[in-house]
């Protein structure tokens, strides 16, 4: 039997490239659309090294109905598995009208695509920074929905759309899921997360620091009710989070249905044991300095991750050591890969 045939959208990018291995494991063959606005060419290489097979691949833009059209036409798809989009929270304050623009009005284009092709799996990548500020860990599906930013805001927008779309065709089968703070890489050393400029995200600069690009970790605030006075984030492995997917994807295929669930591990980490977590993994000396806090950053965010547990039979199962390694083992290979 051919292997079924899944449109990922970004899924040159960091999460996307993950769960493009994660589906040729489970048998089935990715379709990476991608513009590459945020991700190297050379990745499909490189994925067809780890997949066995080189992933088929179109470059173009989710707001192109046109070519999603063709995409349809040209292969047999029945599900979609949503990663495209803007995730720089900073720049969505400075830019809003782009973020809208490709996270929503790019959505809505393949969601109106789709709907004209009959296909009615999508899996969709939405984030923790639909919860916002007022956040009370553990973080329960239900909790409180309050984004502070218009990347988080369009999260949310598309997350309600999706509800309409159930609502307009319950035979459809949708799954939402927020990730939390994802980091780590495939193990192999292959793929991983290429920031541009300098990076916003704590274990990417950790990274750069280890390897010599930055001087010293800015530390955020060491005065947070937490255990060291450093915010607490749910880091999960992104190999972990790349399962998750095939897991929500197969059950997209068993039922129909609307699920929204989070991708966590249900653990907790400060800063600050996230920085001798990695100097433990890697034997690498991470200077720092403790500055002020960043503005919009709250004290401690974990998930609750038992509905996912419940309904995908999944969980996280790499420690913090792992994701360190792997993490670090990426950042020595990228700079003469990528
Ligand atoms: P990424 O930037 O590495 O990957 C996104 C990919 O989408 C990139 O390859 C980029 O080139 C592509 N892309 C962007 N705009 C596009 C467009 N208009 N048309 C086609 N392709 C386009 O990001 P990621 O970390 O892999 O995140 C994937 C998804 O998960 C995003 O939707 C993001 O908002 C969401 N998410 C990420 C995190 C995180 O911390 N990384 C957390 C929660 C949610
Ligand atoms: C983690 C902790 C910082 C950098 C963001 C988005 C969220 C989601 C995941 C997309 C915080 C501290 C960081 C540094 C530091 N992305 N820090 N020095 O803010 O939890 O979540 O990424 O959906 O929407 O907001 O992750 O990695 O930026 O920060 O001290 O140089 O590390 O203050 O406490 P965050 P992060």
């Amino acid at each position: 039997m051919n292997p079924k045939i899944i449109l990922v959208t970004g899924g040159a990018g960091y999460i996307g490239s993950h769960t493009c291995v994660a589906l040729a494991q489970a048998g089935y063959r990715p379709l990476i659309l991608d513009n590459f606005s945020n991700s190297k060419t050379s990745v499909i290489d490189r994925l067809a090294t780890l997949m066995g097979d080189p992933p088929l691949c179109v470059e173009g833009d989710i707001r192109d109905a046109a070519l999603i059209k063709k995409i349809f036409h040209d292969y047999c798809c029945e599900s979609v598995i949503h990663f495209a989009g803007l995730k720089a929270v900073g720049e969505s304050v400075k830019q809003p009208l782009q973020y809208y623009d490709v996270n929503v009005a790019g959505s809505l284009t393949l969601f109106a695509v789709m709907k004209d092709f009959g296909i009615k799996h999508l899996i969709f990548s939405s984030s923790a920074a639909v919860y916002g500020e007022e956040k009370e860990p553990p973080l329960h599906e239900e909790s409180l929905l309050h984004p502070v930013n218009p990347y988080g805001r369009s999260k949310l927008m598309v997350e309600e759309i999706l509800e309409d779309l159930y609502h307009m065709d319950s035979h459809s089968s949708i799954v939402r899921l927020r990730y939390f703070n994802p980091i780590g890489a495939h193990p192999s050393g292959l793929i991983g997360e290429t920031p541009s400029g300098v990076p916003n995200n704590l274990m990417p600069y950790i990274t750069q620091v280890a390897v010599g690009i930055r001087k010293k970790l800015s530390i955020f605030g060491n005065d947070y009710p937490t255990v060291d006075g450093t915010a607490v984030r749910d880091y999960i492995h992104v190999m972990d989070l790349a399962e998750g997917h095939v897991a929500a994807l197969q059950k997209t295929e068993r039922s129909s249905g609307l699920s929204t669930l989070n991708l966590g591990t249900g653990r907790g980490s400060s800063v600050l044991e996230l920085v001798e977590a990695f100097e433990a993994a890697t034997g690498k000396n991470i200077p720092y300095e403790i500055v002020a806090r960043r503005a919009g950053d709250v004290a401690a965010c974990w998930a609750d991750p038992s509905a996912a547990q419940k309904q995908l039979g999944w969980g996280a199962t790499r420690d913090l050591r792992t994701m360190c390694a792997d993490s670090w083992n990426w950042q020595l290979r990228a700079s003469f890969i990528i």
